[in-house]
């Protein structure tokens, strides 16, 4: 793994060069960063469920038509990827108020919105990632007036397709962040866009639907505990961990290297 060359280290990923021209290896670490990476912590095999959850919800958005860079997990924290320019965007679509959507606008915590809402963030460590409006993508070229429309189709696919897989074992999808790129399909020189990065309980907010509690990152940002046995529950009930014996011991699943 070390032998490989690294093509960027994000604060929970490292991107390697792939064993072919126009692919990636994408290895998910155990690091948990919060608030700009002010908050930090290493959780033991969070990047392994990450890796098994994300290529889950990769598989079957794909499955459903949405196009993704996902081409196939290798082992326990690596999955080969297309290669993608990365739109400089986050894209975060959300079905209940909750984190900085409250925050900003003083809406309780949980209101179900009248619709989903999709925002788009700057991807921008130094500033923050601050939140940005049509405007300012179409004045800086972030994205095409297309792309930027197909963003938001793409997105709500995704939150349709994703709340109805989560409502069906028992968890409400609140609100979610999705990243996107720009991939080069052989001489072509019309770039297709492809769903990238993850999609994980690091990326998602998750609440069990009867009880509501939390199993995604808000635990570990607010200090709950219990971060990783949530994301094993999540992968428990999608049936990535298989039954009882094996979804008891999240260590033996998780310690892989
Ligand atoms: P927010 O309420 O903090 O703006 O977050 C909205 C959603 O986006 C939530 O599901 C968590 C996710 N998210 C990320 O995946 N990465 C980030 O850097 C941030 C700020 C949020
Ligand atoms: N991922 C971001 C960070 O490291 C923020 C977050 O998810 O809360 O800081």
């Amino acid at each position: 793994m070390s032998k490989k060359r690294v093509i960027y280290e994000g604060k929970a990923k490292i991107l390697y060069e792939g064993p072919e021209p126009g692919t990636l290896i994408q290895y998910f670490k155990d690091d948990a960063t919060a608030f700009n990476a002010q908050k930090r912590a290493v959780l033991d095999g969070k990047g392994v469920l990450n890796n098994r959850i994300s290529e889950f919800m990769m598989t079957r958005l794909s499955a459903v038509g949405i196009p993704t860079h996902f081409i196939r997990r290798l082992n326990m924290r690596e999955q080969l990827v297309k290669k993608v320019d990365i739109i400089p965007l986050e894209v975060v679509v959300r079905n209940v108020a909750a984190g900085t959507l409250s925050k900003r606008l003083g809406i309780e915590e949980g209101q179900v919105l009248p619709r989903p809402m999709v925002e788009f963030y700057l991807k921008d460590d130094a500033l923050g990632d601050p939140l940005v409006t049509e405007e300012h993508i179409a004045a800086f070229g972030w994205a095409a007036a297309q792309e930027y429309d197909d963003l938001i189709a793409m997105s709500l696919r995704v939150n349709d397709f994703m709340s109805g897989l989560f409502a069906a074992v028992g968890i409400r999808l609140v609100d979610f962040k999705l990243e996107f790129g720009r991939h080069y399909e052989g001489d072509s020189d019309v770039p297709r866009i492809l769903l990238a990065d993850e999609i994980s309980p690091d990326s998602c907010r998750l609440w069990d639907f009867e009880t509501g509690d939390k199993l995604d990152k808000d635990r570990f940002r607010r200090d709950l505990g219990g971060v990783t046995e949530a994301y094993a529950e999540v992968a428990r009930r999608l049936g990535i961990l298989k039954e009882s014996g094996e979804s008891d011991n999240v260590v033996s699943f998780t310690n892989g290297k």
